[in-house]
This record gives structure tokens, sequence and C-alpha cells, in this order.
């Protein structure tokens, strides 16, 4: 990566835009959520960013899904449209352009680039003899296909005759074989290099860039019984971005081109380098092919399998176990996908390595961090951050370097390196609490130490809420209000992550625990039934249960003597709650948000008598009060007219 340059430096990257023939999932979110961390990264650097995104529409397995929806083609495609930008606003994309190729600029630039390669004869007319694969909108020859199958996914293919274009990409092997090995950093990683160099080496042939037929697609300029091949097409979105024919010069080349290990051989590293060549245009300075995600079952995800995953579905039941807010769900879902696996291999995906990483990373060393700063500046120091001075700058060599380390992974999409480093900031920043011990120092009327220590401990703090601001926005602006920070955009920048730059008198806001830690326990409860039959959304499907199984309920009427808050536990009350026994029994229950204590006192409930008592915040519960509503309580179960207390229900 060049170093500072005066004016501001132009930042382009993509992802590959992606068919809509279904939902976002894992896979297509993971991507998205890498670029967007560049981007974003790049923009606090003062950098001029687009980061362009979108859906590639023409692809024959587009139709078909439109057809066997019953849809209109274009209603179908406008639907999936909407449900990808949807889904990105939800994983805080902060795209510049979503670009389909349906738009009538991009079918100009698409013109535009087969009218120009036919009059340079880069592309000609020919015979097309050979197979398709629709699932991967492939051309092979018989020559490659494995027992009569498309030798990348295994299923049928169809076969061919007739008359086509070709692109020379044949004529561009050699070009690209030296391009490649005198640009280390051109294919990343270092292992996809190698495979693609490989792959060129056994030899490009030229590439059929046309179909018969009419309607769906960009016909062929000049001979419009034809369509342009959807993969020509999509490749020419990166260029329709950045103004095509019209190109411009600040924008133009890509500085990072993402995509999975399955486009890059066979399109990106070849074809599309090769279609550059030919029309005269710098290369991309980038292009990565990241890894595969799998389910936790190790498998492929496919509809069929019914074990996608979809990030914001894991984020939803994420927030759910731990009580932390929707949005900080999801940016701890970014996080982990880029934390758990080194950019460029492979990873499978579990709710369990999720929560895993949620409870020790960032409930642990992230939110304990401030769990603890910010009481003690409220205790010691009236909530007032003091002023830098001698005694502060504990760790102006460790930012510095962990800043360094930082900037060159992100230099090459190196995003678990990047949070790594961040993480020695963390550690480092819990252990001198531990090793200072203000508290100690405070007793000792050590002022100047204590507030040395806190600064520093703030300062630090800040400096990791701007570090991990590209991966998790959200979870940065929590922090950033909770230092008191609200209001200082100036510091969100890139270049104020210097030690010694917290203003003093700032007063803090402790708030509510950004990350409250799941019970490990819970969610083994949680997952059992939820696996497989939670089909619909919203509804969970539990399994039947015969009458013998509900007769073991012992469902019965109570009524509400006493209700008490808890301390620190501002969801629950300790109830008192007669059942007609001898002594009253003690309920704790999730109420005390959706329920005033007068409004519960001297109601009728309904109580399951003989569930296991369990120890809930230090109070041992004897029974669980039924409410309708599934995250929060919305009613209370109660009873239409008076009834003796204790009476059973059936
Ligand atoms: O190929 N793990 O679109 P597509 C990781 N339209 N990444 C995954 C993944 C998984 N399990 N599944 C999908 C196309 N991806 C073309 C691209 S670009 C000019 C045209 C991601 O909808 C990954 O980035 O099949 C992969 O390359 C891309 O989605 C394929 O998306
Ligand atoms: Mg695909």
């Amino acid at each position: 990566m060049p170093t500072e340059q005066t004016s501001p430096k132009s930042f382009y990257i993509t992802t590959p835009i992606y068919y809509v023939t279904a939902s976002p999932h894992i896979g297509t979110s993971y991507t998205t959520i890498a670029a967007d961390t560049l981007a974003r990264y790049h923009r606090m650097r003062g950098e001029d960013v687009l980061l362009v995104t979108g859906v590639d529409e023409h692809a024959q397995k587009v139709m078909r899904a439109a057809q066997e929806a019953g849809a209109d083609v274009m209603d179908f495609v406008d639907g999936f449209a909407k449900v990808y930008r949807d889904a990105w606003q939800t994983l805080h994309i902060s795209y510049d352009r979503f670009i389909r190729t349906t738009e009538d600029v991009h079918k100009a630039a698409v013109q535009e680039v087969f009218r120009k390669l036919l009059a340079s004869g880069d592309i000609y007319k020919g015979e097309y003899q050979g197979w398709y694969c629709v699932p991967c909108e492939t051309y092979f020859p018989e020559s490659e296909l494995v027992e009569g199958k498309c030798p990348d996914c295994g299923r049928p293919v169809e076969e061919l005759a007739q008359p086509a274009y070709f692109f020379r990409t044949s004529k561009y092997s050699q070009a690209l074989l030296e391009y490649i090995e005198s640009h280390p950093g051109f294919i990343l990683p270092e292992s996809r290099r190698n495979e693609v160099v490989a792959f060129v080496k056994g030899g490009l042939r030229d590439t059929c860039v046309s179909r018969i037929g009419q309607g769906f697609g960009i016909p062929v300029p000049g001979d419009e019984s034809h369509i342009v091949y959807v993969w020509f097409d999509a490749l020419i979105n990166y260029l329709t971005v950045a103004g095509y024919p019209e190109l411009d010069s600040t924008k133009w080349p890509p500085d990072v081109q993402l995509m999975g290990k399955d486009i890059l051989p066979r399109f990106h590293a070849t074809i599309w380098p090769a279609m550059l060549m030919a029309l005269g245009l710098p290369q991309p300075r980038m292009l990565f092919g990241h890894g595969w995600w799998v389910s936790d079952d190790g498998d492929k995800m496919s509809k069929s399998k019914g074990n996608i995953v979809v990030p914001q579905e894991a984020a939803r039941s994420l927030a759910e176990l731990s009580g932390c807010d929707f949005e900080v769900a999801v940016d701890a879902v970014r996080y982990f996908v880029l934390r758990e696996v080194q950019f460029g291999l492979d990873g499978s995906f579990s709710q369990r390595a999720l929560v895993g990483r949620f409870n020790a990373d960032l409930a642990n060393d992230l939110g304990n961090i401030l769990n603890r700063a910010l009481p003690l500046v409220d205790r010691f120091l009236e909530g007032v951050v003091p002023a830098p001075s001698e005694k502060t700058g504990a760790f102006g060599e460790l930012v510095d370097s962990v800043k360094g380390k930082v900037e060159a992974a992100l230099a090459v999409a190196d995003f678990r390196g990047s949070l790594e480093a961040v993480w020695e900031l963390l550690s480092a920043g819990n252990k001198f609490i531990d090793e200072k011990e203000p508290w100690a120092l405070y007793k000792q009327g050590k002022m100047d130490e204590v507030g040395a220590v806190l600064y520093d401990v703030l300062d630090l703090v800040r400096i990791v809420a701007t570090l991990l601001e590209p991966t998790m926005p959200v979870v940065a602006e929590e922090i950033w209000k909770q230092l008191g920070l609200a209001g200082h955009e100036e510091l969100r920048c890139w270049d104020k992550c210097v030690a010694g730059l917290f203003p003093a008198g700032t007063r803090v806001c402790k708030g509510e625990p950004i990350f409250p830690r799941v019970d490990l326990a819970a969610l083994d409860k949680a997952k059992a039934p939820a696996k497989k039959q939670d089909t619909k959304k919203g509804h969970k499907e539990t399994a039947m249960i015969s009458y013998e199984q509900f007769a073991q309920l012992d469902l019965r009427v109570g009524k509400v003597l006493n209700v008490e808050n808890i301390p620190d536990a501002d969801k629950l009350y300790k109830l008192t709650v007669d059942l007609g026994e001898e002594e009253p029994r003690t309920v704790v229950a999730g109420l005390a948000q959706a329920f005033g204590a007068r409004e519960l006192l001297d109601a009728m409930v309904v109580v399951v008598a003989n569930l296991e008592p369990a120890k809930i915040r230090g109070v041992q519960s004897q029974g669980m009060i039924l409410a309708a509503g599934e995250k929060q309580p919305l009613a209370l179960v109660t009873l239409d007219r008076d009834c003796e207390v204790g009476s059973k229900i059936r």
C-alpha cells in the first residue's frame, strides 16, 4: 500500500454481483461484510471510497427460477434486488453503489465493450458445439465433463450446437501468466494464485460469449438474435460503475475485488483480466478469492438440505440469548466471520462458536474493560476524565505498534490478523487495571495516579473503538457514547489512533453492558428443540406431546402477595405467591419491564407448580408464572372470574 498522498486518495472495492435466485446467506454476506469493513477503514483514512455490490440478473437460472415461481421475470428480479438491499442494510453494509445488470447504463456499457472487441477482432463469430451447466452458468467442452456431468458441481449439463460469438481468451494466456508472475499482490491468497497459474498453464480456451435467444438478457449489438453470455455481461459491471466507456480515471482500476474461491480461476483471474487486456485497460490491484463457509454439520449449504445459515437469524438468536441489542448482535456476527477464520481458508459456521466468541472476546475482553473502567471513573473521579499528565502514556508505543499491525493486515485483507492485533491492546488494558489496582491507589490517597491510570485505560478504549469501527460500526458508536465522546466526530478517524488524545474534562456516560454474557447452559437447552423443527419464522413448531405428558404439568391458580425488585436485574421481580399451601412460594419472574409492581399485586396468576426449583440471581425460585409473549412478556395469563387459590388447571 502506498503511504500518505496529498489529494484524497480514491479507493474502489467490489464484491461479486450475486445471482438473484436466493436470499443472501452467510456466504454472500461474508464477502459483503469483508468488503464493507475495508471500505469503512479507507473512509476513516479520509479516502474517497467507492464500495460496490449488486445483483446479477441475466442468468438462465434466474429466468428459470422466475418461471418456476410463476412470476414475471422483471417482477421476480425486482423483488430479489430489494431483498438484497434490505439484507445489506440490516448487516450494516455501507455500499456507495448497488448495481443491477438490468440497468440501462450497464446494458450500454456491455454493448460498447462487445462492439469494441468485435471491431478489434477479439470477439469473432463461430459455432458452439458443447455443453452448458445452468447452475454454474458455464460452458464446458465434452472433454472436460466428468462422467457426463458438470466438472464443477456434478450436476447434469445441457447440450448446445449453435452459432455463437467467442472472445479470444486464449490469445492472452501468455501475457496473463507474465502479469500474474510479475505482480505478486495481484491474486491472493498465495495458494489461490498457484491454483490460477496451474489453470492458465493448462491452457485457456476461447470463451463463448453469446447464446441464441431473445428476451431476458442484453442483445448482441448488430445481431439481436443473440444474447450476451451472463458472465461476460456480469464482469462488465465493474466497468459500468466506474463510468465506462468514459472511465473515471480517479476510480479505475479497482483497488480490491473480493470473491469466493469458486469464481476466481475460471472467471475473475482469467477471462476478466484478458478482457481488460483486450480493452487496453489497467488491471485491478488485487483479486482476493476467500474460502468457503459450510454449515456446522460440515456440509455444503443448500436449499434442499435446509442447512443454510442466514446471518440476520444468527444475530437474532444471539440477541435473544444474550439480551444484547439486535444491532450489536449483527456487529458480533460481522466480528465473528472475520475473526474466526483466516481470510482465504474455509470455515464452518455454528451458533455455538459464535456464542463462544461473543462471550470470550466481546463480553469478557472488550465489555469488561469498559464495565470496569467506567464505574471507577464515576467513583473516584466523579465521572470526569482528567487531563493527561507526565504520569500518563503507558500505552503510547503499544498503540503505535498495534495500529501498524492493523494497517499491514488490512492491506492484504487479513481481517483476522487485524483483529488479533486490536486484542493485544485489550489484554494489555485489562492487565494494567489488575496490576495498578486503582482502588488501592485511591485508598492510599494517590489521586494523581488514580487519574493517570484511568486516563490511560479510557484512552486505550477510545483507540480500540476506533480500530474496531470498520468491523463493528454500531458497537463502536455505543462505546463512543459510554466514553462520553458522542459529538466528538473529529476524533473518529484513523489518524487519531494515537495515545493521549482523550479530551480532558469529558464526562463519561456509563450505560447498560453492551454484551451481556450468554449462559451456555441455556444455549444448549434452547438448541435442542430449535434445530430441526424451527421451520417457520416466528412460531416454533414444537413436537407433539401425549396427554400423559401434558398431565405431568402441575398448573395451579395463585395469588400475588408481594412484589420486589431484584438488585441489578431490571427485568426480574421476586414475587411471593400464595398457592394455598402451608407457605407461600417465592417465584422469580421476568415481568419487571412489562408490568409495574402494583399491577401485579393481588393478581390471580397461573403457576407451573412442579417446575424444578432454580436459583436465579441468588434467589431460589419455586415455580413459573405463565404469560404470553416469546421474547418479552406481553400479557399475563389470568382468570376471568374468582376462583380458589391452589385450584388445579386442566
Ligand atoms: O457467482 N462461502 O453469484 P453467486 C463463502 N453472479 N462465500 C460464498 C458462499 C459460501 N458458502 N456462497 C456464496 C455468482 N459465496 C455470480 C458472480 S461477479 C461478476 C458474478 C459468495 O450468487 C462468494 O463471494 O453464486 C461467491 O464467490 C459468491 O458468493 C457467489 O455468488
Ligand atoms: Mg454460485
